[in-house]
């Protein structure tokens, strides 16, 4: 969620922080600043929307070696000019970008800022007069910066420049991801991700929560919040500059979409070992046999992989599993297991629900397994065990490439599972998945077909239902959450038979219902569910698989495993998500109000 940038080096600043910040736009934002310090002085530049605006607002003529900058997604007060960062101490003399919510901010400002007229609404700003009221007192900046950190509760990840020192971007960060990264002629980086800087360095050192680092052009120290100097060695980042470029592609979604088939053929390659059979790491088989239940934990798109992959693991694997909203677990704790197993699935590894819930049980001692795309992310570095998801970095805010990612490793995980418990099964998921790959590329290439569909039922509709039963039901849920996210038509995922309980009160005359009929056992009732939604004037589109298809359908996916096959059915629901949010002239990869890495809770 939203990003920060600091430059300290010889290089003129504001395109440094510039190209930075778009790299963050992925994101999800609402507005952006930067900050550059020269001998005149502090420059301040921000705005309420987009870099490219950003951009315009930057004064040309100001050139500096060092600044910070930041993409704000707002948690305290609306997205305005005031509110967004960097925000300055009352003199002048200190400016800061923030990441996160400071959740004792109005206890801070009445203990310490009584005197002090603050000009945002944003929690934000008690940090930067805070850092300045400390000095005061202290009069020794790393010493009041230190004291500040240690007073905030809350997530944080900031950057502060003092205009009486162009020589220190100083830093700190809780909960929320931060990274410095080192230049070798004569700079240093700071940055939310590794991404955002890879242009400029591929060399990167971790911070851990409650540390602060003074960066300077020559060094990087990082001490304790009680001053001990702490070593930590840097580690190189392997991303390829030209995986997050979108090509001749005009969106992120359509090219992560049209990724997939590599994706999983890159997951078969990653996961088989010299004879073909599935390699994963002995601690993990290990932990997956001697757990009595699995407790899947993760939001959004995450989430629904995390059903299919109940369904997968209990069938294969015969574990019981349970899946939960990770912001819900903490209120809605169930009784656990003796041996409870934690398994969290997050494309980014960043997501503060899931982290909150990651740090709970790691307190009451329990095992965790992340899979991410991100290996090195605060999920992964926290848990035990991390499974990479090989996906590449998924830019487009709705997540594609990494649910149908996420599905082939927990199918990987099950089969391994059963196999390392004795029981003999007639599926082999490597094998499976390159059949997968293949009619994912057949699928990929019918776009036309997703674009008509996109067409004729969602140009101009306010909402519409997706139906399931079975798997089809968690597929109809993430069918739903793409359209809703990115063309803010809205729409929901039922199980088909849940439908006449409530909502089919809300079918009108031509009220799309988009039904999946892709499991056999269902597919007469589900077909049955389509009738009844149709004789109160549905407009329906039915997309079923080879050999259980019917005259009429609207799209058939060609036949893979059945247990397989919501890595090809979401496929035209992501294209036809895509389409519609098209035609409706939406911003596809940076949805309104959404985020791509929610690092608040
Ligand atoms: C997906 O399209 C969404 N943007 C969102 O639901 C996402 O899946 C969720 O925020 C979880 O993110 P994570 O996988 O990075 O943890
Ligand atoms: N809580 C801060 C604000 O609302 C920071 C939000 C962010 O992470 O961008 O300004």
């Amino acid at each position: 969620m939203c990003g920060i940038v600091g430059y300290i080096g010889t290089e003129d600043t504001k395109e440094i922080l510039l190209r930075g910040l778009e790299k963050l736009e992925y994101r999800g934002y609402d507005s952006a600043g930067i900050s550059v310090l020269n001998e005149d002085g502090v420059h301040l530049f921000k705005v309420k929307g987009r870099i490219a605006a950003l951009r315009d607002a930057v004064d040309e003529k100001v050139s500096s070696t060092m600044g910070i900058g930041h993409t704000r997604w707002a948690t305290h007060g609306a997205p305005s000019v005031d509110n967004a960062h960097p925000h300055q101490s009352a003199s002048g003399r200190f400016t800061l970008v923030h990441n996160g919510v400071i959740e004792n901010y109005t206890q801070l400002r009445d203990e310490y800022l009584k005197d002090v007229e603050l000009k945002s609404e944003t929690d934000t700003e008690v940090i930067v007069q805070l850092v300045e009221k400390l000095y005061e007192q202290q009069g020794d900046v790393t010493e009041a910066f230190r004291t500040t950190v240690s007073l905030l509760h809350g997530s944080y990840a900031i950057a502060l420049i003092d205009e009486q020192n162009a020589e220190k971007i100083y830093v700190a960060k809780n909960k929320s991801p931060l990274l410095v990264g080192l230049g070798d002629n004569g700079f240093n980086v700071v940055s939310s991700d590794a991404m955002a800087m890879i242009q400029v360095t591929d060399r990167f050192v971790e911070l851990m929560d409650q540390e602060v680092v003074i960066v300077q052009r020559d060094g990087v120290q990082i001490q304790k919040l009680d001053g001990t100097v702490v070593e930590r060695d840097s580690y190189v980042a392997e991303l390829d500059a030209s995986d997050i470029e979108k090509g001749t592609y005009p969106h992120f979604m359509l090219k992560e979409i049209d990724e997939q088939p590599f994706v999983i053929r890159k997951i078969v390659q990653e996961y088989k070992n010299e004879h073909d059979n599935i390699k994963l790491d002995a601690d993990i088989r290990k932990a997956m046999q001697k757990t009595d239940r699995v407790y899947i934990i993760a939001a959004g798109t995450s989430y629904h992989a995390g059903l299919v992959g109940k369904q997968l693991i209990e069938k294969l694997a015969k574990v019981p599993v349970e899946v939960h909203v990770a912001s819900e677990f903490s209120y809605n704790m169930p009784l656990l297991s003796e041996k409870p197993l934690f398994i969290f699935i997050s494309q980014s590894g960043e997501t503060a629900d899931s982290r909150s819930v990651l740090v709970q049980i790691k307190e009451m001692g329990h095992p965790a397994l992340t899979i991410t795309n991100v290996p090195g992310s605060t999920l992964s570095r926290e848990a035990d065990y991390t499974l990479h998801l090989h996906a590449g970095p998924e830019i487009a805010v709705a997540s594609t490439k990494a649910y149908t990612a996420q599905i082939a490793v927990l199918a990987i995980l099950a089969v391994d599972t059963a196999k390392a418990k004795g029981f003999d099964l007639d599926f082999d998921p490597l094998q499976e998945l390159a059949i997968v790959a293949s009619s994912m590329e057949s699928l990929c290439d019918q776009k036309e077909e997703m674009e008509d569909i996109a067409r004729n039922y969602l140009a101009t509709t306010r909402n519409c239902f997706y139906l399931g039963r079975g798997v089809d039901y968690f597929v109809a849920q993430e069918g739903a959450l793409k359209l809703k996210e990115i063309s803010y038509i809205q729409a929901e995922g039922f199980a088909g038979g849940e439908l006449k309980h409530g909502t089919i009160a809300l079918i009108e005359e031509n009220t799309p219902v988009i039904a999946l009929a892709t499991q056999e056992s269902v597919n007469y009732s589900i077909r049955a569910n389509v009738q009844e939604v149709v004789a109160r004037g549905a407009n329906a589109c039915i997309i079923s698989m080879e050999g259980l298809d019917q005259e009429n359908d609207t799209f058939v996916v060609p036949k893979v495993h059945e247990l397989l096959s919501p890595l090809v059915s979401v496929i035209p629901l992501q294209l036809i998500a895509y389409y519609a949010a098209l035609h409706r002239e939406c911003d596809v990869d940076k949805p309104r109000n959404l985020a791509k890495s929610v690092t608040v809770e």
